[in-house]
């Protein structure tokens, strides 16, 4: 683990951040705080996750992982309906970072919420399980270079996050993961599933959830050959 994340802003995305004004949405009692060039779509389309998990009838987890948290819209939103205990949240844009710590603040989260600033899984402590990992992270590789909301050059963050979740699921964990179709289909992520350890245990690509955003599909997989959840579809 080391210690201080790669600096992820240019000078110009610095300055209006720092110029933009704060916002806020509430998820069910729950007030999260944003700018709005931090939104990366999880006020919107990643809000999908709370209507189909409960359409799913996932049981209550305990520790929860938003991977490239930005505000953690999603995140939030879960811990607020009653989707989890505690959360984890982890961003490489400092902006990301300063978002989820006022909303802790503001919320009075502190013992059941956790916020590092880390460049993918580098600075999450090497003692952290979850036991279902979520996340709408950069989904495209053939536009948008440069920007870091929206690009993954040679899905070069997706590798990584596939090469080392492993370590950090307990038995029974799973990631679960948003993606973009217009960006991605399951095979872009499907060799590097296998070589971090994991089995593909959900295929959303095509089987958008029933009255979710159409685009948005979801890849599923837990540790090599473990059993995966009862709630979870095949696809
Ligand atoms: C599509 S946005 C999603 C933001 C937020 N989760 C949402 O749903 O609105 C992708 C996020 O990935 C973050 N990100 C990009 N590269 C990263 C990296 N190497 N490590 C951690 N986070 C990263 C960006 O800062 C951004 O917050």
């Amino acid at each position: 683990m080391s210690t201080r994340p790669r600096d992820a802003l240019t000078l110009t995305e610095k300055a209006k951040s720092i110029v933009e004004r704060w916002r806020e949405v509430e998820y069910a009692g729950v007030k999260v705080s944003y700018k709005q060039r931090l939104d990366g779509g999880g006020s919107t389309f990643g809000q999908d996750y709370i209507a189909w998990l409960k359409a799913l009838e996932m049981p209550r987890q305990g520790r929860v992982f938003e991977w490239c948290s930005g505000p953690a819209f999603i995140g939030f939103s879960m811990l607020a309906h009653g989707l989890c205990d505690t959360l984890f949240l982890a961003d490489i844009n400092p902006w990301a970072v300063e978002a989820c710590r006022r909303t802790v603040e503001r919320n009075g989260l502190g013992g059941r919420v956790t916020v590092v600033h880390s460049d993918n899984l580098e600075q999450v402590p090497p003692s952290e399980r979850f036991d279902l990992v979520v996340g709408n992270p950069p989904h495209f590789i053939d536009r948008l270079e440069g920007n870091l909301r929206a690009f993954d050059e040679g899905w070069e963050i997706h590798r990584r996050f596939y090469a080392s979740i492993g370590r950090f699921l307990t038995p029974t964990g799973v990631c679960l993961i948003q993606e973009n179709a217009q960006g991605s289909k399951t095979d872009d992520f499907r060799r590097m599933i296998a070589d971090g350890g994991l089995d593909l245990v959900h295929d959303g690509f095509g089987h958008p959830p029933p009255g979710c955003h159409p685009r948005f599909y979801y890849v599923g997989s837990v540790l090599n050959g473990a059993t995966p959840p009862a709630w979870l579809p095949k696809r």
